[in-house]
C-alpha cells in the first residue's frame, strides 16, 4: 500500500505491506536508524517514537496506522533546542553507558515533560518512564538525569516551546 505521512516535519511517501512496523520503515525504508530494536514486543521501549505527538513502542505500529501521522523520531529531536541539555543532563549523572536504551529514554523524558509543571516527583518520573529498560546503567542516575531536568525552569520551557512547534 502507498503511504504518505510526515516524519520529523517532512512529508514521506512510500508503498510498503500494510503490516510492515513503523519501526523496520523508519530503519530500513528512511534510513534512521536512531530508532532501536531491543525485544521486538513492546517491552523494552528501546524503538519509542512520538506519534502524533504521543509516545508509542514503534515496533508495535502497523504501516496501515501510519496515513495522515506525524513521527518524531531521535533525529527529529536532537533539532529540539531543549535536546543538548537533556542530553547533557544525562551524561553528567552517568545515566548513559552502551547509549542503546538512550534514544527511548529521550523520548520518553520529553513526552513525560510535554504537560507536566513544576515540579515533579520521583514517583511521576519512574512513572513516566516505566515503559523503557536500561540493562546496564541502573535506573537511579537516569531517574537522577530526568529529576535534574523537571527542575531546571529553563529547559523544562524550552521543552515546551519545542512542542508547540511539533504540534
Ligand atoms: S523493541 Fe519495541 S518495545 Fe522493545
Ligand atoms: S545504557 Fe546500555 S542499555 Fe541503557
Amino acid at each position: 500500500m502507498e503511504i504518505e505521512f510526515k516524519v520529523n516535519g517532512e512529508n514521506v511517501k512510500i508503498d510498503v505491506s500494510p503490516k510492515k512496523r513503523l519501526l523496520d520503515i523508519l530503519r530500513e525504508d528512511l534510513n534512521l536508524t536512531g530508532t532501536k530494536e531491543g525485544c521486538g514486543k513492546g517491552e523494552c521501549g528501546a524503538c519509542t517514537v512520538l506519534f502524533n505527538g504521543e509516545r508509542v513502542n514503534s515496533c508495535l505500529v502497523p504501516a496501515l496506522q501510519l496515513p495522515g501521522s506525524s513521527v518524531v523520531t531521535v533525529e527529529g529531536l536532537r533539532r529540539w533546542k531543549s535536546y543538548p541539555a537533556i542530553e547533557r543532563a544525562y551524561v553528567e549523572h552517568g545515566a548513559v553507558q552502551c547509549g542503546f536504551c538512550m534514544t527511548g529514554f529521550a523520548m520518553s523524558t520529553v513526552a513525560l515533560l510535554k504537560e507536566q509543571t513544576f515540579p515533579l516527583s520521583r514517583e511521576e518520573i519512574k512513572w513516566g518512564l516505566g515503559g523503557n529498560l536500561c540493562r546496564c546503567t541502573g535506573y537511579s542516575k537516569i531517574l537522577d538525569a530526568v529529576e535534574e531536568i523537571s527542575h531546571r525552569d529553563d529547559i523544562l520551557e524550552q521543552v515546551h516551546e519545542d512542542w508547540q512547534h511539533e504540534i
